[in-house]
């Protein structure tokens, strides 16, 4: 049995936090067509009526416009959150106003009050999970294994998460179907590239209202997350230095024209460093032994384990917090390395973060949106394990967006189409 209570029994002053959290939701809402035309759908038609959804999620303004929806389809929805830094209370504690949502999310939870939370989630024992980083299911399958029966599926909506899924289904491990919502183009493409580039770098300069012009910018990690950030930090003039361990990734990076060295080469020279691999200990002891002083350390991946704090903590010898989510570390030769939100994915766990741009995340959570659906109409076609999302609910998101946006574009003639389908037509 989850402890945990709600987060409208833990705030002083609940009625203010809730009218924030509206005011909060409504600027996201006005900003998300797709979700808007999904919403007015799911009220219409109640597809998710009797579903019980368990959610893990960053509790901000746009995804509480999705657990709004996924209620105002008829479901029961219980969510809390996926990282201790990244909940927005005021926004959780409008979301436990709807009579069909409990929200148990609260930011600066400690480790225990996390897990609890998780478990008081479970309580509702879900027949949907929604997941960012996939500890809702873990939760289940590790503590709660006779709930799998009554579990229709799930849908994961970050890359770490995803990983994690593949790494437990190759196991034999995982015992019902989960959507890659992460994998698809118009998440991917979109949120983690251009989504993850603007929010992190625009975090970053309002935590520490420094330039990005002329620095030396370190991008861990050369993948969709790491592609977005170097390009957008390119586009404010920095000098982008990558650093990869997949050879064909390093290529891309040094044909793109960025300089690309091993993280031992790069700690020396970079001035910001971000983190974007899903890895652990990309950067460590030896690189923050070599670092300039003053470097800026900061991840944009999943869990907080890219940056080794610890050794950091090691080598110091004199910590402060040198302004709102910087945390300094001093060494013994005086030079000063400072840690953005503690390490946490910098674009929603800093003190003013606020993720990712609106129609950005309202492109992902079209989809999380329409893959709930799915699961609930056509579950019994997904065995246990990892799916691909159906292209055919991506475009459906793709055209919402185009349509709400007033942009055309053409369709395939049947000669087209016939000649695209044919292997007989040559030179
Ligand atoms: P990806 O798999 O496309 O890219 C990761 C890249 O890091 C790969 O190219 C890999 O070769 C490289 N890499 C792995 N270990 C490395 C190391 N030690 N040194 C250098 N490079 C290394 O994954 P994607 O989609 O870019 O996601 C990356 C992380 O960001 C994940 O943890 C994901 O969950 C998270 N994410 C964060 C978001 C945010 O809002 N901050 C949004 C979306 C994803």
């Amino acid at each position: 049995m989850g402890t945990y209570p709600p987060i409208s029994e833990q705030l002083d002053d609940v009625e203010s936090a809730r009218a924030e959290g509206h005011r909060k939701m409504d600027w996201a809402r006005q900003h998300m067509p797709i979700m808007t035309t999904i919403q007015e759908e799911f009220v219409a038609d109640k597809p998710l009526e009797g579903q019980r959804i368990g959610m893990a999620m960053h509790v901000e303004a746009k995804t509480a416009v999705l657990v709004e929806t996924l209620a105002e389809g008829g479901a029961e929805v219980a969510v809390t959150g996926c990282n201790p830094l990244s909940t927005h209370d005021d926004v959780s504690a409008a979301l436990d106003e709807h009579p069909n949502i409990t929200s148990y999310a609260k930011r600066g939870v400690d480790d225990e009050g996390y897990y609890e939370a998780i478990e008081s989630v479970i309580d509702l024992e879900p027949t949907i999970t929604v997941d960012d980083g996939m500890d809702m299911v873990a939760a289940i399958h590790e503590d709660h294994p006779e709930l799998i029966e009554t579990v229709v599926g799930g849908c994961e909506e970050t890359t770490t998460g995803v990983h994690r899924l593949r790494a437990m289904d190759e196991d034999g491990a995982l015992d019902y179907p989960v959507f890659a919502v992460n994998d698809t183009p118009m998440k991917r493409l979109f949120d983690n590239v251009h989504g993850t580039g603007e929010s992190s770098l625009a975090t970053i300069a309002m935590t520490t209202n420094l330039s990005w012009a002329g620095k030396n910018v370190v991008v861990g990690g050369y993948g969709y997350c790491g592609k977005g950030v170097a390009k957008k930090a390119a586009g404010q003039n920095a000098n982008v230095i990558v650093t990869e361990v997949e050879p064909r990734r390093a290529l891309e990076a040094h044909m793109e024209g960025y300089d690309v060295m091993p993280m031992a080469e790069a700690a020396e020279v970079g001035d910001v460093f971000i983190t974007t691999t899903g890895n652990r200990d990309v950067i460590t002891k030896e690189h923050f032994e070599v670092m300039k002083d003053g470097v800026l350390l900061a991840n944009a991946g999943h869990f907080d384990v890219e940056v080794n704090l610890n050794d950091l903590a090691d080598l110091a010898v004199a910590e402060r917090d040198a302004r709102d989510g910087v945390h300094e570390y001093e060494m013994e030769d005086g030079r000063r390395l400072n840690v953005i939100a503690e390490g946490r994915l910098v674009n929603l766990a800093a003190p003013i973060a606020l993720g990712h741009p609106v129609e950005v995340m309202d492109q992902s959570f079209g989809v999380q949106s329409v893959c709930v659906r799915e699961m609930v109409e056509n579950g019994e076609k997904y065995d246990a394990g990892v799916h691909e999302v159906p292209d055919e609910l991506d475009k459906e998101i793709a055209e919402i967006k185009l349509d709400a946006d007033g942009v055309e574009f053409d369709s395939l003639s049947d000669d087209q189409k016939e000649y695209m389908g044919s292997w007989q037509h040559g030179t």
